[in-house]
């Protein structure tokens, strides 16, 4: 029997774990990647005349918020002796390196654009892409548009991409600069400028610090009034995303997770009195930041409250909600997040339709996706979405494990999926959930936590690190790790199919650094 062809739409690190599973798999993939690298978002790329909007938000100081040892593929561990917060050049040399190891190169079309994903009648899947490749030019089809019909559709095309603006009055006059942080990329245009950055997400405190340094003056817009909870990457000497072990979650009560939570809060804060968080801790996505609060006492940071308008002459001043007004401003840095977007994907597969839309806020709306298990869309059995969630903890893990979900799925060797009712059943659930724990925002509709999800999917495959499988084919010491030591996914590698032997090593190995001492 023939293998099933695959599309899989980018070769960012989603695209490429997809990519490497299917061909473990011995699926038959193509994976199409607009661009001429792998590694999507974390290529540094400027933005310039002649590359006004590229694909990513990457700025020249970018570091990574979550530590290599969580963050890393499991089968393929970073580099112990690397840093445990890296720079963007070495996650995107990391996704190089993944490339080469698993000989993904041939399998990937590159300067090629998927422009539309059709249903046929007989279910599958109709991929129409335009090639930059001159070879492929012909004089009957100028523009290079080709189509080519397969069994699935992996998608990874990514959501960091279509940039968010809010709505102020006076922006269409407004006579200083603005910008959205997606085409930041250094300070140095800012030097000596009085800047205004709206949001506080990553982005917007990124940015902010690291103007307070070289502008005049930096203004940083809150919309809810307040700051968000803003946490160190460090804490008592360890990676946040480091703090939380299998045994902690498993077998301490619910109350040991406040005292936890305060000790948290006692070394973050205290927030300015009069900035404190009106919500509780874990109820936005996290803020990290170390430096922040230093910044903010060098007076270099005013948090001011949303704006209310921008004006439209000479002054260049703007007005905030509480009357007070800035004048002089030479740039507005929109910090304000992305729209989800499959520009070659009918919307009803990512949100479920109009009927469901309804049952949604507007703001809700307007980033809803409607996935079981956040991959599947319930009316389709042959089509998947990598990577299209927002994880309290490192995304590539948690792509990985999606990758090797769909295709054991493909290959018939775990459970298929429920009927749509059912995975609408769930859905519905997750959204209550996700409503209930999270404020409401654009940037909330798909929260995710690392721990839990990655434990549910690894029982379903028969990868998870039960204590009495790791017991007996490893011994005390690892069963030690697994329980207490660093939570890294390379534990999804120790037992069942495609585990790999290396990951004993790997573990011991990553149990060993102190993220201050590599
Ligand atoms: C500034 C910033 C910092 C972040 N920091 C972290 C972090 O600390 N930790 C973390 O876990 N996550 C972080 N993220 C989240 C980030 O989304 C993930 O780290 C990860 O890069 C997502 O990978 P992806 O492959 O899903 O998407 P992308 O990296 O965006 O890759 C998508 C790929 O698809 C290609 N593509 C898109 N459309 C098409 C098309 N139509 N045809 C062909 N190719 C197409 C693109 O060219 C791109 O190569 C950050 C995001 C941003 C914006
Ligand atoms: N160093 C890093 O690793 C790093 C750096 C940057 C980004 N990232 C990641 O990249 C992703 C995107 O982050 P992001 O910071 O760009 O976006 P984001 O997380 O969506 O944050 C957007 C911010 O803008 C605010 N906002 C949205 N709409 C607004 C409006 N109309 N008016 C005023 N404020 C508005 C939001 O406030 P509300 O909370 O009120 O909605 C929020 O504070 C996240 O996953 C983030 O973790 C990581």
């Amino acid at each position: 029997m023939a293998k099933p062809r695959i599309a899989i739409i980018g070769a960012g690190s989603s695209g490429l774990t997809a990519l490497k599973q299917c061909l473990a798999d011995d699926l038959d993939p193509i994976c199409f990647e607009q661009t001429s690298c792998v590694g999507g978002l974390w290529n540094f790329v400027e933005v310039n005349d002649e590359n006004k909007d590229p694909n990513p938000s990457t700025y020249k100081s970018l570091i990574i918020n979550t530590s290599k040892e969580m963050m890393t593929f499991s089968d393929f561990p970073l580099p112990p002796e690397w840093p445990t917060y890296l720079h963007n050049s070495l996650v995107a040399k990391y996704f190089n390196m993944y490339a080469d190891h698993f000989k993904l190169w041939p399998y990937i079309k590159f300067r090629t654009t998927v422009v539309n994903v059709s249903y046929l009648p007989d279910h599958r899947w109709k991929v129409k892409y335009i090639t930059c490749e001159d070879k492929d030019q012909t004089e009957d089809n100028p523009k290079n548009e080709h189509e080519e019909i397969f069994d699935y559709v992996i998608v990874c095309n990514g959501h960091h991409r279509k940039h968010r603006w809010p709505k102020y009055k006076g922006m269409d006059k407004f006579k200083g600069e603005q910008t959205h942080s997606h085409f930041y990329r250094r300070a140095a245009p800012f030097e000596n400028k009085r800047v205004v950055v709206v949001g506080v997400g990553n982005s917007g405190l990124d940015i902010a610090v690291e103007l307070s340094h070289v502008a005049s003056q930096v203004y940083l817009c809150v919309r809810r009034g307040t700051l968000p909870w803003i946490m160190p990457r460090l804490i008592d000497g360890k990676a946040i995303d480091q703090l939380r072990s299998r045994f902690s979650d498993t077998f301490l009560p619910k109350s040991s997770t406040s005292v936890i939570t305060k000790r948290i809060v006692q070394i973050v804060g205290p927030h300015p009195p009069s900035l404190q968080p009106t919500t509780p801790l874990f109820t936005h996505h996290p803020t990290v930041k170390s430096d922040f609060f230093e910044r903010l006492s060098t007076g270099t940071i005013i948090v001011t409250k949303n704006i209310l308008e921008l004006m439209s002459d000479e002054t260049k001043s703007i007005k905030f909600v509480d009357g007070s007004i800035v004048e002089n401003i030479d740039a507005v840095i929109y910090a304000t997040g992305y729209h989800i977007d499959f520009p070659f994907l009918d919307r009803e597969i990512i949100n479920g339709g109009p009927e469901i839309e309804q049952e949604f806020e507007d703001e809700y709306k307007e980033n809803l996706t409607w996935m079981y298990k956040m991959i599947f869309p319930p009316n389709y059995r042959n089509i998947a979405f990598i990577g299209l969630f927002q994880p309290i903890g490192a995304i590539f893990p948690i792509t990985e494990l999606q990758s090797r979900y769909v295709t054991s799925l493909i290959k018939g060797l775990i459970n298929p999926l429920p009927s749509p009712q059912d995975m609408n059943i769930a859905i519905r659930n997750y959204h209550k959930k996700n409503r209930n724990q999270y404020y409401l925002s654009a940037r909330h509709t798909m929260e995710l936590d690392y721990y839990e999800y990655l434990d549910k999917i690894s029982q379903e495959l028969g990868c998870y690190p039960y204590s009495l499988e790791i017991l007996k084919k490893f011994g005390f010491n690892m069963w030690k790790l697994v329980m207490f030591g660093v939570r890294t996914p390379i534990q999804y590698r120790l037992i069942g199919r495609q585990s790999w032997e290396g990951a004993k090593d790997a573990i011991m190995a990553y149990n060993k650094i102190n993220p201050i001492q590599h």
